[in-house]
């Protein structure tokens, strides 16, 4: 139980904080401008360095995993996307895992039952609902260009307009914003319904979901309910993207609560789970070709090893070993 309630109070905490700031000591340029640089900074630099930490380490096994034939016989059908042969079908796998998650779509489950048997079965809810939160988040934040840019491009308004598909709310109710409160309460449940589950995760695992829960809840608060003038949050965020340190006009406190939650987000992302969204593409087991039959791979690690031959060791002991009879090869 601890485990669920710390991540969630951390995060009603932490809402808090920008709420009284803003709200009683008047801190909208703590919150406005200067945690939001900070906390950019710290994304993009934290992210570049976890990622080039992890692109110098060696590979010393080709551990590519395979779930399909690899390139034998003429006669034995190849799977180029489950063995794949070369980096661009690897490059494919990565892609097709990135986009539509693959291999969580293969998972499986298994249980024990009474007998005792172990029965495995489809596990299809966890890969639409991770499949739902991650589309559903991404449409949200590119939607969210209209704040940071002038004029977004017909992209974005496309988004936009296919997302207000269903207009039946004032403003108009955007589908990703029901999609992702409602993935993200799956997720959650998930973990605290299965025993299992609940056993396996961690506060870093409830932390996450709670703090984009958080983001998301506080968003629509701001466009359904506080109904937060957009007006001024676009020309601070217009200010932000030009490196002005302009103070913010008047905004909601609403608002600073949506935005230092994402600024939290932010922060706390290079150092989480939450990078497996660059890990994907550095994961040995999904990225690497598995040509292991065609080509050598040379562990980095190997320590370079002085090789003595046999016909070096004979030149050396030739005398001793006729002495003591041993055949040789050279007379
Ligand atoms: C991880 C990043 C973010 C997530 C997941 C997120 C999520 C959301 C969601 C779900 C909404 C509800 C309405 C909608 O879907 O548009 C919303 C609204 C809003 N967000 Fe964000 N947001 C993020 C970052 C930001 C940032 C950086 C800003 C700074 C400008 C911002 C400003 C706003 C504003 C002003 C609204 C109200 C929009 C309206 O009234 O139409 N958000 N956000």
């Amino acid at each position: 139980m601890k485990k669920i309630l710390m991540p969630l109070l951390m995060v009603a905490a932490l809402a808090l904080v920008p709420y009284v700031g803003v709200e009683y000591a008047g801190l909208g340029y703590l919150f406005g401008v200067l945690i939001p640089y900070a906390a950019a900074f710290l994304l993009v630099a934290g992210f570049l360095y976890r990622m080039v930490d992890w692109l110098r380490r060696p590979v010393p096994f080709n551990i590519a995993t395979t779930c399909g034939q690899e390139k034998s016989l003429d006669w034995i059908g190849q799977q180029k996307l489950e063995c794949p042969p070369t980096r661009r079908h690897a490059a494919l796998r990565v892609l097709s895992e990135v986009i539509f998650f693959r291999s969580l779509f293969r998972n499986n489950k298994a249980e024990l039952r009474k007998g005792p048997d172990l029965a495995y079965g489809s596990h299809k809810w966890l890969w639409l609902g991770g499949l739902v939160f991650h589309w559903s988040l991404l449409v949200i934040v590119l939607r969210h260009s209209r704040f940071f840019f002038m004029t977004p491009g017909p992209f974005f308004q496309f988004l936009e307009d296919a997302d207000s598909f269903f207009d039946v709310t004032v403003p108009a109710l955007y589908m990703t914003d029901v999609l992702a409160l409602a993935a993200v309460t799956f997720l959650v449940l998930r973990r605290i319904l299965d025993a299992k589950m609940r056993v396996l995760s961690l506060q870093t695992d409830y932390f996450p979901l709670f703090l984009i829960a958080g983001i998301v809840l506080a968003g629509i608060g701001m466009r359904y309910v506080a109904k937060v003038d957009v007006m001024p949050v676009k020309v601070l965020m217009l200010g932000l993207m030009d490196f002005s340190f302009n103070p913010p006009g008047e905004i909601g406190a609403l608002f600073y609560v949506h935005l230092f939650l994402v600024c939290v987000l932010a922060v706390y992302f290079p150092f989480s789970k939450l990078m497996h969204m660059g890990a994907i593409f550095l994961s040995p087991t999904r990225a690497m070709p598995n040509n292991s039959r065609e080509k050598r791979h040379v562990n980095p690690w190997n320590a370079p090893v002085r090789f003595r031959t046999y016909a070096e060791y004979e030149d050396e002991y030739r005398e001793k070993m006729k002495k003591a009879k041993l055949p040789v090869e050279k007379e």
